[in-house]
């Protein structure tokens, strides 16, 4: 099962259905196969040491209203819950609750949309009101010679837009990436306004609500973030895109195009230069309305596993966050964690890879090998071991109501918001939880 890996490549209608694509960093994280060994090791090292100041955290500023809530997570069948079979989700899926509209979730709410899985718009319209901000996936910003352009507008689905904002108030912001050459783009005072130029134009055209900027990952693959200078004039970019954003009124006249930026969990305890940080936070927070934090991708073919564990979550958040002092309950209301909607099909032979699946994927393997769903309490995730026609073992680790909810639990305690990575590679039965 070859995983698609080029998610710059232009969809198509072709590759409109393809395999899942997950989050966008897959390939920027630890190289070589004996950094990833470590990574266990480093990440049991940080909870350990994080643990206390978590616990501490959680203590002092934990929302007491949300053990009341918890209720309204799910549904009234009993679905959330680690114990849980096969035939449960093959029947429980597709069902939701009669009123969609009904929010339970009640911090910011991201969902993404890719145009190569068109499921996701739809999910988008008939789950509008659980979303305030919807990122359909879109735009790449440039080089084009010495100058820029904005690719992306062949995507943009002006109908499906004016469908949603008749039926919901969700933000549309969609994501640009920014491809452009960085050193040109971030030491070229001409450049950088250009380029800031082409996405504001780009919002007032069409409409939009403002956008969803991922740079930093590039910007790491470049190697220009060692650079204190250049680490610096990336910020610079940063804040200038997002003032530029605030000044220019929406649509309707009255509220600022906002800015969510994307931002990659810490790769250890004591952050690396590259690694966005505590300060970084600090320094963006006026200039940018949310961070789109991505923990997900914590395993991978090389090293199989959860895809998002629980505990790793926690000290990612408590990393960004949980250091500074009060100032770190108003940041946290603008990060929105990373939470996955798609699942992974590990291959435990060795060199067979495997990928990333979406929910019909999932279903499918249900339907044929009917296995017993183990629950894993170290990192909160359900999963399960097959073997496929040619005798190989596979492990499938998929969300699930119970891994969801915890998330979602975890996020609230924070105060934080979440993002969803990708809407439509979900179950329709997610969607009850938001
Ligand atoms: C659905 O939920 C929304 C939000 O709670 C509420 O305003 C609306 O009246 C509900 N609709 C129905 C048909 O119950």
């Amino acid at each position: 099962m070859a995983k698609k890996r080029d998610r710059r490549s232009t969809p198509t209608s072709a590759n409109r259905n393809s395999r899942a694509e997950s989050s966008t960093q897959r390939d920027q994280r630890i190289g070589s196969d004996s950094d990833r060994k470590l990574v266990p090791i480093l990440v049991l090292f940080f909870i350990v040491s994080v643990a206390v100041s978590v616990i501490v955290y959680r203590f002092k500023y934990s929302s007491p209203t949300h053990s009341g809530e918890s209720h309204s997570y799910g549904n009234q069948r009993d679905l959330v819950n680690a114990d849980m079979n096969y035939q449960d989700v093959l029947t429980e899926n597709s069902k939701v609750s009669e009123n969609t509209s009904r929010r339970h979730y009640d911090y910011p709410v991201l969902g993404y949309i890719t145009p190569w899985n068109s499921r996701g718009y739809e999910l988008a319209k008939r789950f509008n009101s659980k979303f305030t901000h919807l990122s359909p996936v879109w735009y790449d910003l440039k080089s084009q010679q010495t100058s820029l352009v904005l690719e992306g507008r062949h995507n943009a689905d002006r109908g499906w837009i004016s469908e949603l904002r008749k039926s919901g108030d969700a933000l549309i912001l969609p994501r640009v990436v920014l491809e452009a050459s960085p050193v040109e783009l971030l030491t070229k005072k001409k450049q950088r306004n250009k380029a800031i130029n082409l996405i504001v134009t780009e919002c007032k055209e069409m409409e939009y609500d403002g956008i969803v900027l991922e740079s930093w990952s590039r910007w790491v693959a470049y190697g220009v973030l060692h650079q204190p200078s250049m680490r610096n004039l990336a910020l610079q970019f940063i804040k200038q895109l997002g003032d530029a954003l605030h000044s220019a009124s929406e649509r309707n006249g009255k509220q600022q195009l906002q800015l969510i930026y994307v931002i990659g969990p810490p790769h250890s305890e004591k952050p690396q230069e590259h690694d966005f940080g505590p300060k970084d936070l600090e320094s963006l927070s006026e200039a940018v309305d949310g961070f789109s934090l991505m923990t997900y991708d914590f395993s991978s073919p090389h090293n199989p596993g959860p895809n998002a564990p629980l505990k790793w979550i926690q000290v990612s958040l408590s990393m960004l966050l949980g250091s500074s002092s009060n100032r770190a309950k108003s940041l946290a209301r603008k990060i929105l964690l990373g939470i996955n909607f798609y699942g992974n099909d590990f291959s435990l032979s060795r060199g067979l890879g495997g990928g990333a699946i979406l929910g019909r994927d999932y279903l499918a393997l249900l339907e044929k090998h009917r296995p017993g769903l183990q629950w894993d309490e170290n990192s909160g995730e359900h999963f399960f071991v097959y073997v496929d026609d040619d005798g190989i073992r596979h492990a499938v680790f998929y969300p699930s109501l119970k891994s969801i909810s915890l998330r979602l639990e975890e996020a609230h305690s924070w105060g934080c918001g979440i993002s969803i990575w990708e809407i439509g590679q979900g179950l329709d039965y997610f969607f009850d939880l938001l």
